[in-house]
């Protein structure tokens, strides 16, 4: 790869050039405290939430991009030479500049006029700071005298108040200095948190102190970005820096940045540490906490401690799953770096990356359930947190918010499928951990007494059972999956035909929960319901090699043979398959089809062929220019179901074929573009002219979609109430594999042989020496269990 690769154990994505075609980032944070960063130190910081909580600032569409960020100085006072120790904002030989991305870590390292450096920047798991350890050593061979200075540009509270009320805002920034504690601490005497910068002016404070601070007896500081950089400059040559003087004083209004400056001297051969540190306090706790808070990372060795629980942290995330199987990549991703995007999409809400800013939305319902779904493995607190969450967002109808803030706001839309996601998080949850007293928690419905989450998962039946169309399909309303099906049929909504396989396979889903469970509810209403939905897809959405879309005004058919634009669409071709319809031939017809119309070198597209006409029958998919987004791009998350399909129709080739093709770092980086460790939303197909280019990285449900799927589809490992399900589905290539799964809490040690070379079809599977029937391996009681398995050729 052309700007870098992978660490060969896998732990760091190595960026050898900094010069990457964006900005490619990872994430320090936990949970509650969250920063971005790039490898050249260009990044945002919040607490809790990037829109009401943000710390610092991030220019969006600026050039150049990527800017301001987590930057550390430095100024050789005898030379009066200035750099800094990330690439930017300074830019100084790119070449002498490197840097890993590593799981809740990065580093960078610079060689540049004799100093040689490394900035390590974390967040402690257990902490709400970001820590940025600097390690300077004088290869120069002379005597140096350096300033190093920390620089940060705050936002102190609404990111988009700030953004397009500075005029006023900038009067209730305070920043003061407290020299006992190196340390500037910042706030806001305004804050919005209730409206979204209207006329109406709230009556609160930001409320916490941010703070910036450092290990070492501060020499000078800054407060005001006007003093420090300058006019007319930005962050590549700041005044402040080049006449040496930084002037110590304190603001009540203006820019405000956090600016520390210490002096090194360093012989030759010396080497020193600079610990900055930025996080918050809450004001609540400011006066109990502040010394503690601000001086815990001054000490190298709580910095040391600190790392050590992040890796412990990210060591739990992976241990439950490790696979080995005959192709590196594979397991380098579904081992390390599939888990690592999708808990950072379950932790971030999917709200703030390069590519969101957010400031504009909350929590998506669809894609939080979905997010749970990977992180039940690792994590199945969390997970059950989440689903109780989603559950608090539901009306006893059990019409739920399409977007949610954490604190209790949200909105309604008009979408048919997302109360339905609701049945995928719970049974995936319990699947997984067994927890079925779950299904007895109370939680308060929107509107109304609280109900159980059985009462729940009933009241998202009522809703997909009362918006039935003429064909017995769900109303589209405002979109299904697909957000940009906004107006099919026009203002008044056609009906969504996934919406109706989707149906069918929740529905699927809670019959199966409920007959494990034996719970006596009369199971033949829903049954009843579920078949009448099976056969209106059956009967009305065939239209001879593969399912249409939908149907729009008068009866009006997209994603059929007659359309120009949108004659076939991916998902209700995979999601017939995952559905469960009954013909076998329709189902292989459907997938071959996709094949045929929407393959591509970079994978398979959302829809062929992409709309270059403007339909306000059809919606948002029409506006957006053709190959890119939901129109005609190959958008990641939809191609990880067409594989579960595959899988389920026994094509390990193909869906192995679909699987590599989709890993991030498989096309050449000048094309790609975006970050080749973490998948992106969509890669742009061949109907436009920027074919192979990647956006919208790291927010994606795609991660955990592929890490399911790799897991429970392609290695078939995939829990069920009654155990550990071993179906894998491979490519006949393959002599076998062996993974470990942890499951219930045992630890199940799996080796499976291929030695027909077939795709699929178990034959035996031996667990702890003793031969299993069947494909279910019985709940283990011990912490380990040895299992070797074998598919075969039918009477092989
Ligand atoms: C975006 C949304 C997701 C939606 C998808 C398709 O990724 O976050 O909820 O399903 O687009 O429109």
């Amino acid at each position: 790869m052309n700007y870098g690769h992978f660490r060969a154990d896998g732990s760091e994505y190595l960026i050898t050039d900094v010069g990457t075609p964006s900005p490619w980032i990872n994430y320090l944070q936990n949970g509650r405290y969250f920063a971005t960063i790039s490898a050249n130190g260009g990044g945002i910081s919040y607490y809790k939430s990037p829109l009401h909580g943000r710390i610092t600032r991030y220019r969006i569409n600026d050039v150049p991009p990527d800017r301001p960020g987590k930057y550390i100085y430095v100024r050789d006072v005898d030379s009066g030479e200035i750099w800094s120790l990330t690439w930017q904002p300074v830019g100084r030989d790119r070449s002498a500049y490197r840097a890993a991305h590593g799981f809740g870590y990065t580093r960078v390292e610079a060689d540049v006029e004799g100093i040689a450096s490394t900035v390590l920047f974390f967040v402690p798991p257990d902490d709400d700071q970001e820590i940025w350890r600097a390690t300077l050593r004088n290869d120069s061979g002379r005597r140096r005298r350096l300033a190093v200075v920390g620089y940060v540009e705050f936002a102190l509270g609404h990111a988009l108040i700030d953004l397009i009320n500075q005029c006023d805002d900038q009067h209730f920034n305070r920043v003061r200095y407290e020299p006992g504690l190196n340390s500037l601490f910042a706030t806001k005497t305004y804050w919005v948190t209730e409206t979204g910068g209207t006329q109406h002016q709230e009556n609160k404070e930001w409320d916490q102190w941010a703070f910036f601070t450092v290990n070492r007896p501060v020499a000078a500081y800054e407060t005001l970005r006007e003093r420090f950089l300058g006019p007319f400059r930005n962050e590549s040559r700041p005044l402040a820096l080049e006449t040496g003087t930084l002037s110590s004083r304190d603001t009540d209004y203006g820019n405000a940045v956090g600016v520390l400056q210490v002096d090194l001297e360093l012989p030759p051969g010396g080497l020193e540490d600079v610990i900055f540190s930025l996080g918050v306090i809450p004001k609540a706790e400011f006066d109990r906490r502040k010394l503690a808070t601000v001086t815990k990372y001054h000490r190298p060795t709580a910095a040391e401690a600190a790392l050590n629980a992040l890796r412990a942290h990210w060591d739990g995330v992976f241990r439950s799953a490790r696979v080995e199987t005959p192709d590196p990549d594979f397991n380098l991703f579904l081992n390390l770096w599939i888990p690592y995007q999708a808990r950072i999409a379950f932790d971030v809400g999917r709200v703030a990356s390069f590519y969101y800013w957010g400031i504009g939305r909350g929590f998506g319902f669809r894609d939080t359930a979905q997010d749970t779904v990977a992180v039940v493995l690792g994590d199945p607190a969390r997970a059950r947190e989440r689903v109780l969450l989603l559950a608090r967002q539901m009306r006893s109808d059990g019409k739920v918010y399409h977007h949610f803030t954490t604190d209790g706001r949200g909105e309604f839309t008009e979408h048919c499928d997302d109360p339905l996601w609701f049945i995928l998080a719970v049974t995936e949850y319990i699947r997984e951990t067994g927890d079925v007293d779950v299904l007895q928690k109370t939680e308060p419905f929107l509107d109304g007494p609280p109900g159980t989450i059985l009462d729940h998962l009933f009241a998202v039946v009522s809703f997909a059972r009362r918006r039935l169309g003429p064909h017995g399909l769900p109303i589209f309303g405002r979109g299904d999956w697909n957000d940009t099906l906004d107006y099919i049929g026009g203002r008044d909504g056609g009906e969504s035909v996934w919406g109706g396989m989707f149906t069918v396979a929740m529905f699927n889903r809670l019959l199966e929960l409920l007959s494990f469970l034996k719970t006596g509810v009369d199971l033949e209403d829903l049954t009843y319901a579920r078949d009448r939905m099976r056969e209106a897809v059956d009967e009305f959405c065939w239209d001879g090699e593969w399912y249409i879309r939908a149907f729009g005004e008068n009866g009006r058919r997209i994603g059929a043979k007659e359309n120009a634009a949108g004659r076939i669409f991916i998902n209700t071709q995979s999601w017939a398959v995952i559905a469960g319809l009954q013909d076998g031939e329709r189902l292989k017809a459907a997938l071959d089809s996709v094949r045929k119309e929407l393959a591509t070198e970079y994978g398979p597209k959302i829809c062929a062929p992409a709309f270059r006409e403007i339909d306000p029958r059809i919606g948002l998919i029409t506006r957006c220019v053709p190959g890119k987004k939901e129109n005609g791009a190959v958008f990641c998350h939809p191609a990880a179901w067409l594989i579960q399909a595959e899988c389920l129709l026994g094509r390990g080739n193909a869906a192995f074929e679909y699987f590599r093709t989709l890993l991030p770092n498989r096309v050449d980086a000048d094309t790609f573009v975006a970050e080749p460790y973490v998948y992106s939303q969509y890669i742009t197909s061949d109907e436009h002219e920027s074919a192979g280019r990647a956006s919208h990285s790291w927010q994606t449900g795609t991660a955990a979609w592929m890490y399911r799927i790799g897991l429970d589809y392609i290695l078939g490992l995939r829990p069920s109430y009654e155990g550990l399900i071993i179906d894998p589905v491979i490519p006949s290539s393959w002599p076998g594999f062996k993974a470990e799964r942890v499951f219930r809490d045992t630890r199940y040690v799996i080796e499976v042989a291929n030695p027909d070379g077939v795709e699929s079809g178990i034959v035996s599977i031996v667990a702890d020496g003793a031969p299993v029937k069947g494909n279910i391996l019985p709940i283990s009681k011990n912490p380990e269990c040895r299992v070797s398995a074998c598919i075969r050729k039918v009477g092989g």
